[in-house]
């Protein structure tokens, strides 16, 4: 299957996919160089293009013209050199929703909490190049030793949804739960409310939950990680995701009218105080503009067209299409679902479009394709260019480290705290009852 890279350049010169078929993407736009939109403030063309990019987001100085002229094989050439020349001084690390022009070069591919693993197992590396985006390149900042540097090849590839949920509005909104709350333990010891950031989020948030008993998870261990924040509060302020914190609570029994939303921008939320006093999880109001587009009229229209077909969502889409699923987990759970299927399957998949065509691409027995029928990359993961890669890699051949992410140490302190809390919990079988209560 060809990339997506040459999907949508194929689609801007002959408005047809390469095979021939009539194709659409969301942004003629995708098919220009990331460094067309540096000086601009937006997330750039992709799926996140609508949202509001809040004032203050790294942006990604000028690449240098070589690196944006070059032609592809030559940018290709130019990093395996690079890595040749750094050996083991460099790892290169890729997200699955990376486009395949750059995880060519990966040495890891995986989800955002595997790479976070990987990049412990590198204690040589002098450098970690992260090809994903700005909350994951933090948490392998703050995983990794103080010596390895990490390096975001595009410091403009933050994450939109991340972007909803900013240090003062959370602030703010826990001094206003506490108000309503009080701090006091019920007679069971717990406490009336944890914090619990999504992996997605900025490292100041993680810290804000380690500093105040709560706690991060991924889409692949959300439900754990709810169970053992039920062991210790009353109630749940989960933040950015509504989507994966409903779709999580539901899974565990958890009434929808027990998960008002807070909308950051309204007094209380936006809720009467007694909402809040019957709720069990306070669902932060973000989203993620790629799950958004996944719709229950796609997996009508999928089942209707393809009897038998498996249709697999990940818990970042809404609710109605997790509902009419098959299944629904994490981009390795996806992965992991094709990998395991031993007859031939048609998969519906709901999730990035780079994962699903080279999900696509790598088991030939199956028929594979996205839910969404519009190519639309993650707007921010696209921002990863081989052009970039080589750019980040030569400056290290040369000595100098270019585009580096620290999180300050004070942070980075307390938000080790929450990320070991989410490393030791462990899934309780009896959770579902104890959540419900
Ligand atoms: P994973 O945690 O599965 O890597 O997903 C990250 C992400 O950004 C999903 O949209
Ligand atoms: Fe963020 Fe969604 Fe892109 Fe994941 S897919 S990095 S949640 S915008």
């Amino acid at each position: 299957m060809p990339s997506v890279d040459s999907i949508i350049q194929s689609i801007r010169t002959t408005g047809r996919a390469p095979s021939g078929e009539n194709a659409e993407a969301c942004s003629p736009a995708l098919a220009k160089g990331p460094w067309e939109f540096d000086g601009v403030v937006q997330y750039g063309p992709g799926s996140s293009m609508g949202d509001v990019i809040p004032v203050g987001s790294p942006r990604q100085g000028g690449l240098p013209e070589e690196y944006r002229t070059a032609p592809a094989d030559e940018l290709h050439a130019r990093i395996r050199a690079a890595k040749e020349t750094l050996g083991d001084r460099v790892v290169v690390l890729g997200h699955f929703y990376q486009r395949d022009e750059v995880v060519q070069h990966a040495d890891f591919l995986g989800d955002s909490f595997q790479l976070a693993n990987a990049a412990q197992t590198v204690p040589n590396a002098e450098a970690i190049v992260f090809c994903g985006v700005h909350f994951m390149a933090e948490t392998a900042d703050i995983l990794a030793s103080p010596e390895q540097a990490v390096i975001l090849p595009n410091l403009a590839a933050g994450c939109s949804m991340a972007d909803m949920a900013d240090i003062d509005s959370v602030e703010e909104a826990w001094a206003q739960l506490e108000a309503l709350y009080g701090t006091e333990p019920d007679a069971n010891g717990r406490v009336p409310i944890i914090p619990v950031t999504y992996m997605n989020s900025a490292a100041d948030l993680k810290g804000f939950c380690g500093r105040h008993g709560g706690i991060v998870c991924t889409s692949s261990n959300a439900e754990t990680v709810l169970e053992w924040a039920f062991e210790r509060g009353q109630r749940v302020l989960f933040f950015p995701d509504q989507h994966l914190g409903r779709n999580t609570a539901k899974r565990m029994g958890i009434p929808l009218e027990r998960m008002p939303m807070w909308n950051p921008r309204k007094p209380l939320g936006g809720n009467s105080g007694d909402n809040l006093l019957d709720a069990r999880v306070v669902l932060w109001h973000g989203f993620c503009s790629v799950h958004k587009r996944f719709t229950p009229a796609q997996v009508e229209k999928a089942r209707a067209e393809h009897p038998g077909v498996r249709v697999i969502v990940h818990p970042e889409c809404p609710m109605e299409v997790v509902d009419l699923a098959d299944e629904a987990g994490s981009t390795d759970y996806i992965r992991k679902a094709i990998a395991a299927a031993t007859q031939p399957t048609t998969f519906a998949v709901g999730t990035e479009i780079n994962l699903v065509n080279r999900l696509a691409e790598e088991y030939p027995q199956h028929e594979i394709f996205c839910l969404d029928p519009v190519v639309c990359p993650c707007s921010t993961m696209y921002r990863i260019h081989p052009g970039y890669l080589a750019w980040v890699l030569e400056e290290l051949v040369a000595g100098r480290v270019v585009n580096q992410i620290e999180v300050p140490d004070d942070i980075a302190a307390d938000a080790r705290v929450a990320l070991e809390r989410m490393l030791s919990a462990k899934p309780k079988a009896s959770a579902h009852d104890a959540a419900a209560s």
